[in-house]
Order: structure tokens, then sequence, then C-alpha cells
């Protein structure tokens, strides 16, 4: 195990603290992995105010844990770990003493600084840990996304943050990449023989990389609507899957190893711009539609004023280089989305040669399903006989694997997964600062044209699959979105 830790997390009694943070720590201290005497310090302006004390914490564990996890039973051992903590982080007070004193109480515990916090208060709250003398030699930071809203600001963020902690002490995280489901396009690729020599252009016609979502603003209005779908899902989610997909094998499976291969994926996305923009890109906003069989206002409505703000992002993107070489890879991602539904689709190439006859029934390519959430699985799609005939004839079937049934109690706690990390000191889940500034490069170039209105925003349905031209953006290619199997007739064989 680790030496023990401090964990100071700013913006401790916020959102992320609530729902994330803290029941991940919560089931750490379950499952015996918080070193030692290790501490949570929730550091927060409001702390002590009205519903910010450890009764708070206590109460949103309740409602974040599932039904099979109590959030009593290890209460007492957890909450003795905790302290709610008055500091503004705006202002060096004495509350900053407090915390110096309280940190330099256990000078051999490690520290990790969580800033769970907008980036605009990300430089003051260096400058004053770094007054204090509170970055030790091997303190680690901890970034939220979204690090800026375009790469100008993500470089000034990034400066700001490395004139204090060395980039091996810098953890972006991209919570994506703590799901077990994502980590397994790793195990796929490079733990089995089977697909490596399949996984290039010779063999895969295209690739689909789909982030749904049924939920909508969900209390977070004003951080929605400055952020969008692109700066939200696309710049950091969307893209670390495509580098995990399209990645070359990096030769051991360590941080630098892995950050490097997935860097080149980005350094090698072709850059769209001009009329590549308005044929490639699709962005759209949700307006009133039917869920559940319940109406559902528009995103306008939901925000209380007219917004030019996406929902909805569907992109073809090309990868120049040797192994993708005209292999297109369909990004999309939208709230209020018909189903929540995040997967990657290997869509390989059809047969090379046929040897039946016409008879036999229509041959299909074969594809690679890789179910991220929820119903988490792989489903490889083909072609058999159908049994009990006498002629030959074929049909589309599917061999699946569901992890939950394969891997008893299976769940996934990305927050738990990348804190464990941190823990660890290993980085291979997060993200470097080169990551995110290619991903800023690429799509700067596409949100400097939606500026100038090209192409124009799209509406679609709350309760649909997104607008009209992401459908129309592959069937020009002659293909159509997986759509969580609903335009196939296999789409049963899930559950
Ligand atoms: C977050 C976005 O990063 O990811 C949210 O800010 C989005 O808008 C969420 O809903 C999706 O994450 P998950 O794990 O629920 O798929």
């Amino acid at each position: 195990m680790s030496k023990p830790i401090d964990i100071v997390i700013f913006g401790g009694f916020g959102d992320l603290a609530l729902r994330k943070l803290l029941p991940a720590l919560y089931r750490m201290e379950v499952a015996g992995l918080l070193p030692g005497a290790s501490r949570i310090l929730l550091a927060s302006g409001s702390a002590g105010t009205a519903g910010k004390d450890l009764a708070a914490v206590r109460d949103w564990l309740g409602k974040m844990l599932t039904a099979n996890e109590s959030a009593d039973s290890h209460w007492p051992a957890f909450s003795a770990r905790l302290q709610a903590l008055a500091v503004d982080v705006t202002v060096d007070d004495e509350r900053w003493v407090h915390l110096s004193e309280l940190l330099n109480q256990r000078p051999l515990h490690e520290r990790i600084f969580f800033l769970a916090m907008p980036p605009d208060v990300f430089d003051e709250t260096c400058v004053t840990l770094s007054a204090h003398q509170l970055i030790t030699a091997s303190s680690r930071v901890v970034l939220e996304k979204p690090l800026g809203h375009d790469k100008a600001s993500a470089l000034e963020i990034n400066s700001v943050v490395a004139r204090y902690f060395s980039e091996d002490r810098i953890y972006r995280i991209d919570h994506y990449l703590g799901k077990e489901t994502v980590q397994n396009l790793l195990a796929l690729r490079f733990a089995n023989e089977l697909f490596e020599p399949l996984w290039n252009r010779q063999h895969i016609d295209h690739i689909q990389i789909s982030i749904s979502e049924q939920v909508g603003l969900e209390g977070r209005k004003q951080f929605y609507d400055r952020t969008g779908a692109m700066r939200d899902m696309v710049q950091n989610h969307l893209l670390q899957l495509l580098c995990l997909v399209a990645m070359e094998p990096p030769n051991k499976m360590l941080a630098e190893q892995i950050r490097t291969e997935k860097l080149k994926v980005l350094q090698a996305l072709r850059p769209l711009v001009d009329h590549d923009i308005a044929r490639h890109v699709v962005r759209g906003q949700y307006v009133r539609g039917v869920m559940a069989g319940q109406e559902v206002p528009s995103y306008a409505e939901d925000l209380g004023k007219d917004s030019d703000t996406e929902t909805f992002v569907a992109i073809k993107a090309h990868i120049d280089n040797w192994r993708w070489s005209g292999v297109p890879f369909y990004l999309r991602t939208g709230k209020r989305m018909r189903q929540r539904c995040a997967e990657v689709v290997i869509q390989f190439r059809a047969l090379t040669h046929n040897v039946f006859d016409a008879t036999v029934g229509q041959l299909h390519a074969n594809k690679l399903v890789i179910r991220l959430q929820p119903d988490e699985g792989i489903q490889m799609v083909m072609m058999a006989k159908k049994m009990n005939q006498v002629d030959m004839q074929v049909q589309q079937v599917a061999l699946n694997l569901n992890f939950h049934d394969t891997f008893a109690n299976f769940s996934s706690d990305a927050y738990q997964r990348l804190l464990i990390n941190v823990i660890q000191n290993d980085l291979s889940l997060f993200a470097h600062v080169q990551e995110s500034l290619a991903a800023w490069s690429w799509v700067d170039p596409i949100m400097a044209a939606w500026r100038r209105n090209e192409p124009p925003m799209q509406t679609y349905e709350a309760g649909s699959w997104g607008p009209d031209a992401s459908a129309a953006l592959l069937h020009r290619d002659n293909r159509a979105w997986h759509n969580n199997g609903f335009n196939s007739n296999i789409r049963n064989l899930w559950r």
C-alpha cells in the first residue's frame, strides 16, 4: 500500500465532490484502499454554513451509493478522515493558515490537491498554495475538465499550473478513461492475437464512436450553455476514445508509452477546414419531443432563453496515417437522445470473395460492437448457417459477451479507479498536456466556423437519434448509424 495521503478537495461541497468524489472515496474506504491514516480535507468558501458540513456528505452518500452499498457500515471510519474547512481560494487569509497548520501536522503524508472548481481560479489557488509552501516535492494536483474553452485558454491554464507542478505531478481527469469498459479497449486490442491483424484499413470499412445521453441540462444550465457538446464531450471523452481505438500498440502498458501513442493519433487527425466543416460536421440543438411517453421541453425552454449552444455534434473524421488511411471515423454525441448508449462499432469490410450463390441469402459484413455503457459487453456480429435447414441458408447472428454475466457484481466507478491511480502515482489514465492541446487544435477551427454560422444549427426532437443531417452524413456514404442495433435484425440479443 502507498504512503498515507492528505487529499484536499477544493470545491469540497460542490456537485462533483458530492456526487462523484466522495462516493468514490467512500468505496475506497470500504475496499480498504485508503492508505493508513490518510485524511480528506473538504475546502470550500461556504464550508460551515448551512448544510455544508459532514452531515451533508452523509446525506449525499445515502443518495449516490447503490441499493447494495451501505452508507452506514464504514461511515465512522470514513468520517474520521473527513474535515470540512472554510477556505476561499480567492482570498489569502487566516483560513489558509489553518489549512497549512493542518497539513503540516502530518509532514510525512503525501498531498493531493484536487481542484474541483472552474479553471479561472486555478491560478489563484496555485499561487496561494505556493505562498504557504504547501506544495511539497511529492504533491500532485488533479484538474477537472473542461480545461479551457479553446487552445489559447488551455495553454494559459496549463502554463499557470506548470509553474507550480511538473507535468508528472499533473493529473488531468477525463473520467471516461477510468471506466472499466474503456480500459478494456486496451485488453481487447492488445491481449488478443485475433484482432490486431485485422485492425487496419485493409479489413475495416469504418468506425463509429457514439455517446448518446437521455439526460438534458441536469441543473447545470449556465455551465452547459457556456460549454456545449463540443467542449463538454468531443474535445475530451470522444477524442480519448478515438485515441484508444486507433493508436498503435505501445511497447509497454506504461503511462509515457500510452500517452505518446495517443498523442500521435491526435496529431494525425486530418484538420477540418472551410468547406470540410459544412460537409463533415453536424451540430444540433434539441427541440420539444417525447421521451418515455412524456413531453420533454426544448433546450431553449430548459434554459429559459434562446441560445446558439449545440447539444448534439456528429463529425466524420479521418486519421491520416498508414493504418487508417481512407477509413472514416464517425463521432457522435448528444443530449436528450432516444437511448443512453456509449459504444464503439468496428464495421469490417465486405467479404473478399463470395463462394455461395444468391440462394443462401444476403451476406452482411462482420461488425464488432463494443458496448461501453449501459449493458456493458461486446458483440461480434457474424454470419452463420441457419440451423435445421437442409439447404444452405445463412443469417446474421451475434456472439455476445455480457460483462454482467461474466463478472459477478461488475460495477464501474470511474472516479474510484482514477483516484487510486493518483494515489499510486500512475499517470496512464490521464491526459498529457500535449494531448489536451492537440485536441483543442482540432476542434478550434470547427467552433470558429460555427461562430460564422457555418454550418447552420440543426434541430432534433428530444427522444430522437439527432438531426436528420446526422443520418445523412452516413447515408451519403451508403452507411448508417448503428443506433444500439435499432436498425439491425439482431438487436434483441443484448440481454
Ligand atoms: C461529463 C459531462 O463529463 O460526462 C456531462 O460534463 C455528461 O455533460 C457526462 O453527462 C457523461 O458521463 P457518463 O459517465 O454519465 O457517460
